[in-house]
Formats: structure tokens, sequence, C-alpha cells
């Protein structure tokens, strides 16, 4: 059933659902194949191998925040066009998200301890994004989007040149971000004021210097 038929409890209970797919399930993506498959795994050394992995605990960690923000506004927005617009959009970060978990798992890394804590976060943000009205909540995801997409670049300027698994993911995910960012200008999204888009850079630092961590 469409989500904009659902009453609001049906949505809570919806988003619940979701939420506990996306941190300790297999949440349904859109079908596409990881950019990553086929490609041959490139030599690293132990460090080079451990840095790695922990930039994609961040992105893992990045795309069950990105999750949370669609789960949230999708929860709150008024219109059930839009709504439906970011359910496609999170299906899309659920590719991330396999994508991620995945080379995860082949770099030895875990997953961050605190992704319950960004998934609540950032829910809440989506949700208040939601509330504020369509224009701010397409504003907050082009804004969201263009700030994953800077730090996506700077990934990729930190991974060794042979790491063309790596490397193929984060080009693929950036690509589909910088589309989601358009996507949501050219449905009606506002520019957020300097005070509101300084808070988001500061938010998305606390969490990218802690993932690399823990
Ligand atoms: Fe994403
Ligand atoms: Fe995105």
């Amino acid at each position: 059933m469409p989500l904009s038929h659902l009453t609001p409890a049906d949505r809570l209970v919806v988003s619940f659902d979701n939420a506990l797919r996306t941190l300790f399930g297999k949440p349904r993506g859109s079908g596409r194949a990881s950019p990553a498959a086929g490609l041959e795994e490139a030599e690293l050394n132990p460090a080079q191998r451990r840095h790695v992995g922990r930039l994609m605990r961040i992105n893992h960690s990045g795309e069950v925040c990105a999750q949370a923000l669609y789960q949230g506004q999708a929860a709150t927005a008024r219109r059930s066009r839009l709504r439906q617009g970011m359910a496609q959009a999170a299906l899309e970060e659920n590719d991330h998200l396999a994508w991620c978990e995945r080379r995860l798992q082949e770099l030895d890394q875990r997953k961050s301890l605190l992704n319950p804590l960004w998934f609540a976060g950032s829910f809440a943000l989506g949700a208040a994004a939601g509330l504020a009205g369509d224009r701010w909540s397409l504003g907050f995801v082009a804004e969201t989007e263009k700030q994953v997409s800077a730090h996506l670049d700077d990934h990729l300027r930190q991974l060794p040149p042979q790491d063309r698994k790596d490397r193929a993911i984060i080009q693929q995910m950036r690509e589909d971000e910088m589309q989601h960012a358009s996507h949501a200008l050219e449905a009606g999204g506002t520019k957020l004021p300097l005070p509101i888009r300084l808070g988001m850079k500061a938010a998305s630092r606390l969490m990218t210097r802690t993932s690399y961590h823990v």
C-alpha cells in the first residue's frame, strides 16, 4: 500500500520497521548491483586497509543517517507526491547502505557502534524538516546531499590509487547524491539560511570524526 494512504499511526509502525531493517537487517534497495562487483581486490598494506575500512565505516554511517533523514521526512511531509519521491530516494540510499556494508565485511571492519544514535538523531531532524514545510524540507535534502557529495570527494582523494572497488562505490554514490540534490531543488526546495547550513556541517563533522574510531 502506498505510504500516502496510511494513517499517521500506521506510518509510525512503518518507520519503526524501517529503522530496525536499516540498523540490523537487510533493507530493501532498488536492486542495483554494487559498482564494485566484478572489480579486482587491490593490494593494500595493513595501514591502508585499515584506513579505507574506516572511511567506508563513515560512509556506511552516513547512509544510515541518510536513510533516517528520508524516513523522518517521509513520515511528516505534507504533499503525498513528495513523500513518494522521498521514498524513492530512500530506496537508492539503501543501495548505498548495502554496498558499504558489503565492503566493510570484505575489509574486515565492523559497522559503527553508534549507528542507532545517528539514526535516532537524523530521524528527528528529518521529521522536523518535514514539519517545517515542503520547501524547507526539500531545501534541507538539497543541502544535505550537497554536503555529502563534498565529503565523498574528500574520501575519493584519500583512497589509495589502486583501490578501484571503493572508488567505484563512492563515485556512484556521489553521482546519486548530486541527483538527489537537483531533484530536491527542482521540486521547489529553498536555500537554507547560513547558520543552519553551518550547523549541519558541524553535526556531520561530529558524526564522521566519531565513526572513524567507534
Ligand atoms: Fe547515499
Ligand atoms: Fe542521497
